[in-house]
């Protein structure tokens, strides 16, 4: 059998060889006329460092890359705050050599590497369930489709101006876009940045081009102090003369404040010629639901996991951010996953001035796989659901339900950006 080596750094001159690896083994098309241009993107933004592969033989036939991505963590109240986060992606092994053991040195390598860097959290969309667990990641947020139903009776909405609605073009998104971006998701824990050059790309500004799948109709919400909107769809079927109506699917719906949300609604709700709205990546607990008079007319189609979380530096991941309510807990952390990072005793004091998490010799009030504390770390599941997998033993009696209240948040976590 040959010996394939894992590779890293990897220098941007083995970008296409590389990149045409990934896309083979993750269903896309490396042969489509729009690959130079997939390409580039790749190109623009290539750090070596972070970039691994496998090679044997001469052609690669592994491919993993982090990056480094902001993600909103819970804050006080209905805040949140930023943690720098390791972001695994790109993970492919050849099918001429899986289950070889490729993808676990890779991976355990790029966790060594955010780990020595100083990461305390690692974070990645899986592309099937059963991949990372023993790395030591979890699901932690959902993220969900919907089907809106606008000609059902009882499917106008409420409240809502569409007037401050206005369609605007690339360069103007260009300027306004990332900041607009910027304060929207902090509206909720597990969202991701979209830090340059991502709408650059999504735009096709600053020499890049525009690739076929982000050819979209934008739309900007003007609020009193300007730009605090972004909405984008394309149309997913045709209207006929017949009386068969058609549909749009919006790619981003993105509002830094509950008028915007409400106006892009008002005005996606009153399109002429369509009878279905198809959104995806959406929260799980859309609010719109509420502000319809039938709140079937919004179909939740499909709820999935999303971004699953590893917690690589527990102390630092649970001082980083707020809890509901004040509360001292003892955690003992058990890792038996990859790198046993988050394993180790633990003193969290949620108080009134702040977070504070420590080591300690402390009697534990809760052991806690890592795998469990990482489910449950920005607020989108129970440790209930997970007692049930006999992943939380409590210690001290009430300890499980005083966690599940602390770590809770009012909105569901959302994570709206892939990578
Ligand atoms: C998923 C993938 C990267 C795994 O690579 P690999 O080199 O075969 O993984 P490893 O050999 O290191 O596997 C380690 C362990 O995980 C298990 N495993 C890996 N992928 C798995 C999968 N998809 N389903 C179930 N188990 C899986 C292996 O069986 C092995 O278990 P073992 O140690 O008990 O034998 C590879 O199969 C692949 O590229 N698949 C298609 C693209 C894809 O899904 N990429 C992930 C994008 S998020």
């Amino acid at each position: 059998m040959s010996q394939p080596e894992i590779v890293n750094p990897v220098s941007v001159d083995d970008a296409d060889p590389w990149v045409r690896t990934f896309m083979t083994t993750m269903l896309g098309d490396p042969h489509q006329d729009e690959f130079p241009k997939r390409l580039d993107r790749w190109v623009r933004s290539w750090d070596p460092d972070r970039t691994w592969g496998v090679r044997d033989r001469g052609r690669w036939v592994g491919t993993l890359a982090t990056e480094e991505r902001t993600l909103t963590v819970p804050g006080t109240g209905t805040t949140t705050n930023d943690i720098p986060a390791d972001a695994v992606t790109a993970v492919t092994v050849a099918a001429t050599h899986r289950r070889r053991g490729l993808l676990t040195r890779m991976l355990s390598d790029s966790l060594q590497a955010a780990k020595d860097r100083g990461d305390a959290v690692s974070v990645l969309l899986a592309a099937e369930w059963p991949i990372y667990g023993r790395y030591g990641y979890a699901p932690a947020t959902i993220t969900a489709n919907y089907r809106y139903h606008l000609r059902r009776p009882g499917a106008k909405i409420a409240p809502g101006d569409p007037s401050r609605v206005r369609q605007a073009e690339p360069d103007e998104l260009g300027e306004i876009a990332p900041a607009v971006f910027d304060a929207a998701r902090r509206l909720r824990a597990g969202q991701v940045d979209r830090r340059s050059p991502w709408w650059d790309r999504r735009l096709a500004l600053d020499g890049y081009e525009m690739v076929s799948d982000a050819r979209l109709n934008w739309f900007v919400h003007d609020g009193p102090d300007g730009a605090d909107g972004l909405l984008s769809w394309k149309v997913s079927r045709d209207f006929e003369l017949n009386g068969l109506l058609g549909a749009v699917e919006v790619s981003d719906l993105i509002a830094a404040n509950d008028e915007a949300y409400q106006d892009f609604w008002a005005y996606l709700g009153g399109i002429d010629v369509i009878d279905e709205i198809e959104l995806h990546d959406r929260p799980v607990d859309e609010p719109i639901r509420w502000l319809l008079g039938d709140g079937r007319a919004l179909q939740q189609t499909e709820a999935v996991d999303f971004l699953w979380v590893r917690l690589l530096d527990v102390p630092a991941a649970l001082s980083a951010r707020g809890y509901a309510i004040e509360g001292r807990v003892v955690l003992d952390v058990v890792d038996l996953d990859t790198g046993s990072y988050g394993a180790g005793r633990v003193a969290l004091t949620a108080g009134a001035h702040g977070t504070k998490c420590e080591p300690t010799d402390e009697p534990a009030d809760l052991q806690i796989s890592q795998r469990a504390l990482a489910s449950i770390y920005l607020g989108g599941h129970r440790l209930r659901q997970r007692d049930i997998m006999r992943d939380v033993t409590e210690l001290t009696p009430g300890a499980r339900d005083r966690v599940d209240v602390m770590f809770a948040t009012s909105l569901a976590p959302w994570t709206q950006t892939g990578f």
